[in-house]
């Protein structure tokens, strides 16, 4: 027998392995509600529009949320030959209701349906994104108001430049996530659009009002243009560019776990619930989670380079092509949520090893920039006050003394301008404090920083 769906012009079976082949059903089922959702509200419609009867929709509405209960029970029964998530449903609400079922594709087809679907799924996940972001953002500034007066070497090429606080650095993670969010919400803007009613690619003869569904499912507008509105997938083209820049970032930040964590850092302690051990290294422990995140990263990108690619070149309106645009967009999905929650878990743990970052930060003249600064407020011009450091350090390294350990005689070697105040500058805790600005590393500019942030969040 030929399909059931669409074989009346046909004269022969699809072949089994095609059919298998061109079938969606093992990954679009995750859709299920809604295209469920979605197709309540199109009979919903069909009965304003005059198009059913009020009958025919609470049969139509009653069996699509029994499937949903089916479906959610695992009473269900996926058919590989039924194609899709669409047509296994749709068929199971004809063998529920009878004839009546049959009606419910009416003004419809599966494109206007599965782009509408889509669209309501990566919203569903968006939001799911967002609130995830900020638990971790929360964990962040909380995390980060503890850590204010803590000081680390700050670094430029890896190399110790001035000191920092911890707290500092930690909320340096926080902006990039706030851009993150922004930039989710964005896409989001653009993935709230309704398909629906553009039909195959033309748009419909029946009088539906796309307003209402639209209403119905919480779309901001109809889309503009039937062609368009079948074949867009920019949305998802979008939601993992952004997903690949939030997954650059948490690579950043897995990075500097993964050094810190080392015996040559030492600045942190990841607890041992987010480690695993080695089966032949007994003193092992390995931070799996951080280095599996920054791994993962490959994926996102990878799956954004598969949309882009997908989309190159697909002449208007649907191509089969497109059918292809799920398994990416849904791992994509699946890996920001769990790389999401895996920092969110960890990073309110992180705990700091204060004595360690602090030695660090006394190594490598951290504070040479507040040398020349000083000298400068005593009327140095900067390029001499350059040069007075440079040579300073270098007889700290040939004399093996850091700036802060060398003596008043030792310093006045290299310039006159220099007297006893200087050792107000070259302290850690002088260094930072001194940095007291807006967007500064001095702790009381850091807890104002998490002053705002936690404001900022709180409008969430
Ligand atoms: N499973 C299809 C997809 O994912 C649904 C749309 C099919 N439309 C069609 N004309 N074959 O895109």
């Amino acid at each position: 027998t030929t399909n059931q769906q669409w074989g009346g012009r046909f004269n022969e079976p699809t072949d089994a392995f095609v059919a298998r082949f061109t079938a969606s059903v093992q990954f679009d089922q995750r859709m299920y509600k809604q295209d469920i959702r979605g197709s309540i509200a199109h009979a919903t419609m069909l009965e304003m529009a005059g198009v059913l009867t009020v009958e025919e929709r609470d049969l139509i509405v009653n069996g699509l949320n029994e499937i949903q209960s089916d479906i959610e029970a695992g009473n269900f029964e996926w058919s590989i030959e039924l194609e899709d998530v669409h047509m296994n449903i749709e068929a199971a609400l004809t063998k529920k209701i009878g004839i009546t079922g049959k009606k419910l594709h009416t003004g419809r087809s599966r494109n206007d349906q599965v782009a509408t679907d889509i669209r309501l799924f990566v919203r569903d996940e968006i939001d799911l994104i967002l609130a995830e972001i900020t638990r971790l953002q929360q964990g962040l500034a909380e995390l980060a108001e503890g850590e204010a007066d803590t000081i680390m070497p700050g670094f430029t090429h890896l190399q110790t430049a001035q000191p920092v606080t911890f707290g500092h650095h930690l909320m340096a993670w926080f902006e990039m996530l706030t851009r993150d969010y922004q930039r989710f919400e964005d896409v989001r803007k653009r993935v709230n659009v309704m398909p629906l009613g553009a039909a195959a690619l033309a748009g419909t003869t029946y009088p539906i009002q796309r307003h209402v569904t639209c209403e119905l499912l919480g779309f901001d507008a109809p889309a503009e243009n039937s062609l368009d509105a079948v074949s867009d997938r920019d949305f998802a083209i979008e939601f993992c560019a952004a997903s690949s820049i939030m997954m650059m970032h948490m690579t950043r930040m897995s990075e500097e776990l993964v050094l810190w964590t080392s015996a040559q850092f030492n600045f942190i302690n990841l607890p041992d619930r987010f480690c695993t051990g080695s089966s032949i290294m007994p003193q092992k422990k390995n931070p799996d989670v951080p280095e599996l995140v920054r791994g993962k990263s490959g994926r996102v990108y990878g799956h954004l380079f598969s949309l882009l690619t997908l989309m190159k070149s697909q002449p208007l309106a649907y191509n089969k092509d497109n059918q292809e645009d799920k398994e990416p967009l849904f791992d994509a999905i699946d890996t920001v949520k769990g790389c999401l929650r895996a920092f969110a878990d960890m990073v309110p743990a992180l705990e700091s090893r204060k004595e360690y970052m602090r030695e660090a930060a006394l190594r490598g003249f951290s504070t040479a920039t507040d040398l020349a600064d000083y000298l400068v407020r005593k009327g140095m011009p900067f390029r001499d006050a350059h040069e007075v450091v440079g040579k300073s350090v270098a007889y700290g390294i040939e004399s093996g003394k850091d700036l802060g350990e060398m003596t008043l005689n030792e310093l006045q070697q290299f310039s006159d301008t220099i007297s006893e105040d200087v050792f107000d500058v070259l302290t850690l805790e002088g260094s930072v404090a001194a940095r007291d600005h807006v967007g500064g590393t001095a702790p009381n500019q850091v807890r104002a920083a998490v002053t705002r942030a936690k404001a900022m969040l709180a409008k969430r």
